[in-house]
């Protein structure tokens, strides 16, 4: 199974606009089969569109929670008020977050409560800068350990990893990592997950590309570099698009 996860950040800004285009979203994945969508929506707008979802098999996600199920925290969303919303997934790590101060340390904690609470995380991990000695593996692998020092090791099933380097997310990115770039990340990545759930456990993690995916680079990681699908950004606010790399997937055999 491929997963397209679309991280919707803070857009749009307002819920007629959100309903419109999960509307869009629906359609296309009518009839996918190998393929899972999940939209990670601000955390308003959550209930809403799972209500919009209805059967379908589309799932809803939140962006970020707090580590406690409930407390004098002004402004903070808990997993377990996620969960009670109706969403299934959430993004912990994303590096827009990590820019606001958010450490590995807390990572790890949030993701305590959404095991506590059964939402599936999405790790996001990834490089500031690729440097010519490959520091950036190191980099990577320290956010990975401290990110996941806290989840338990029978819980693999409820982790995906997005491998988002910085420099190749939002509108200012330098460049699109290469299916080349993410494959040998990706390795890495799983080596790790080997060593901290086991060769059989890890090799069931998907792991996704984020970073400036569309329609026309999408097929180049699905084939060349085996992703297990993305995480996407801008085009997952375009039901067109973001619906042609649905598509894709669903052609993909999986893995
Ligand atoms: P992008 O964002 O697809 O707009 O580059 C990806 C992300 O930040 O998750």
């Amino acid at each position: 199974m491929k997963f397209i996860i679309g991280n919707w950040k803070m857009y749009p800004s307002s819920l007629k606009e959100a309903k419109f285009i999960f509307g869009g979203i629906k359609k296309v994945a009518r009839g996918v089969t190998r393929a899972k969508v999940v939209l990670c929506v601000p955390a308003l707008f959550v209930a809403p569109l799972v209500v919009l979802g209805g059967k379908s098999k589309m799932s809803v996600g939140g962006q970020n929670c707090h580590k406690d199920d409930e407390g004098a925290r002004t402004g903070e969303i808990s997993s377990r008020a996620l969960k009670s919303t109706g969403a299934t997934y959430v993004i912990l790590g994303h590096s827009e977050r990590r820019a606001m101060g958010e450490t590995n340390a807390d990572i790890a904690e949030k993701t305590v409560g959404a095991l506590r609470n059964k939402l599936i995380t999405i790790l996001c991990v990834g490089e500031k800068e690729r440097d010519e000695h490959g520091g950036y593996f190191t980099e990577v692998s320290n956010q990975l350990r401290a990110s996941l020092a806290l989840f338990p090791r029978n819980a693999s099933k409820q982790l995906i990893v997005a491998y988002e380097p910085i420099w190749a997310i939002g509108s200012s990115a330098k460049r699109v990592a290469t299916p080349a770039d993410f494959r040998e990340m990706s390795i890495l990545i799983r080596r790790y997950l080997a060593e901290h759930f086991g060769k059989k456990a890890a090799f069931a993690i998907p792991v996704l590309y984020g970073g400036s995916v569309d329609d026309l680079n999408a097929e180049g990681f699905l084939r060349e570099a085996e992703a297990d699908g993305f995480l996407i950004g801008r085009v997952s606010l375009n039901p067109e698009k973001f619906g042609e790399v649905i598509r894709l997937a669903n052609s993909v055999k999986p893995r």
